[in-house]
């Protein structure tokens, strides 16, 4: 990986030596900060922060963000450099630790809602766009996976199905050759979602199922963006503090642009996860007896402000 770490599960760090620190945007930042400090990380090395930014309903950086950065550099005497990496070289960098990364009880919490719609609505010959390691490949009989990233369809290989190496935008099929498919899991949010979406109904047949899921607007880890605020980063530059690299590009979505992007198919469900759960470490991946009840509280709260939609459409 590049000396890289990426640090998505804060365990592993008292397990390995590594040259760099990586946070996602996925981690929260102060803690990690915290991590740091404690784990008396080389004041040499650069501390890079992947993808701090999202594009839609934020600006570059989140104020808060960059304030907890801020002191943490002065606090620390340490010379933060924040990188942010385009969202591929995230996956790219990354593939070794994904399943890891995703093996907490809210991604449990949206694998059993992806099964339950898949056993429901897929049919026939199906496509994974942004399959990354293949969790879904299990989950179809005739099934194909589509990902650009090379690291990530590496890891899907052990699933035994066909790969294709390419981008939702521009699907590499004919009009009409698929009876289902699937986009599941913050595709959508990654890449250009208006081009995916046509080239979803462009592969699908008629009478066709595309069964999809988003990050919403309403997703905890990214409401500092969706406050809108509007920062110029030059302004926390600091001799201990620099920003750099390529803006990263998530795009988090209101319903109305999550149904939106398929108008003309008939929508046949929408459901949304909450996750007022919080992730926890792997190693202690059992819901508490007040997680149990807090999950069967979240059912009973409006579905249009979950964290992440899902939605299932059919081309008419
Ligand atoms: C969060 S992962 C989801 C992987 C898988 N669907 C799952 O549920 O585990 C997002 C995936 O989207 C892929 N991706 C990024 N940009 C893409 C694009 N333009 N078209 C298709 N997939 C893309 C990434 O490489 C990554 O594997």
């Amino acid at each position: 990986m590049d000396g890289i770490f990426p640090v998505y599960d804060f365990y592993q760090l008292f397990l390995r030596d590594f040259p760099a620190f990586v946070i996602s945007p996925y981690a929260n930042a102060l803690l990690s900060f915290h991590v740091c400090e404690y784990i008396n990380f080389p004041r040499s090395s650069p501390l890079y922060l992947s993808n701090a930014c999202a594009y839609k309903y934020q600006a570059p950086y989140s104020l808060a963000f960059m304030e907890h950065t801020n002191k943490f550099a002065e606090r620390f005497k340490k010379s933060i450099h924040i990188k942010t990496m385009p969202t591929e070289t995230l996956y790219q960098k990354t593939a070794d630790v994904y399943d890891i990364r995703h093996s907490s009880p809210t991604t449990e919490r949206v694998r059993v809602l992806e099964k339950a719609l898949i056993r429901r609505y897929a049919h026939g010959k199906s496509l994974d766009v942004g399959c990354g390691t293949g969790y879904h490949l299990d989950l179809i009989q005739d099934i194909m996976g589509l990902d650009p990233s090379r690291e990530m369809l590496e890891k899907a290989k052990v699933k035994g199905k066909k790969l294709v190496l390419g981008k939702g935008e521009k699907l590499p099929f004919r009009d009409g050759s698929f009876d289902t498919v699937l986009c599941l899991f913050s595709v959508l949010n990654v890449c250009d979602a208006g081009k995916t979406a046509r080239e979803i109904r462009r592969v699908l047949k008629p009478g066709g199922i595309a069964i999809v899921s988003v990050a919403s607007v309403w997703d905890h880890t990214h409401m500092s963006f969706w406050r809108k605020i509007r920062t110029n980063p030059e302004k926390f530059r600091t001799k201990n503090f620099r920003v750099s690299g390529e803006r990263a590009k998530l795009r988090l979505f209101t319903k109305r642009d999550f149904l939106s992007l398929f108008e003309g198919f008939s929508l046949q469900g929408f459901d949304s996860i909450y996750r007022i759960v919080k992730p926890r470490w792997n190693n202690f991946s059992d819901f508490s007896v007040r997680e149990k009840l807090l999950l069967k509280v979240e059912r009973l709260l409006p579905r249009d402000y979950g964290n992440m939609y899902f939605g299932v459409f059919r081309k008419d």
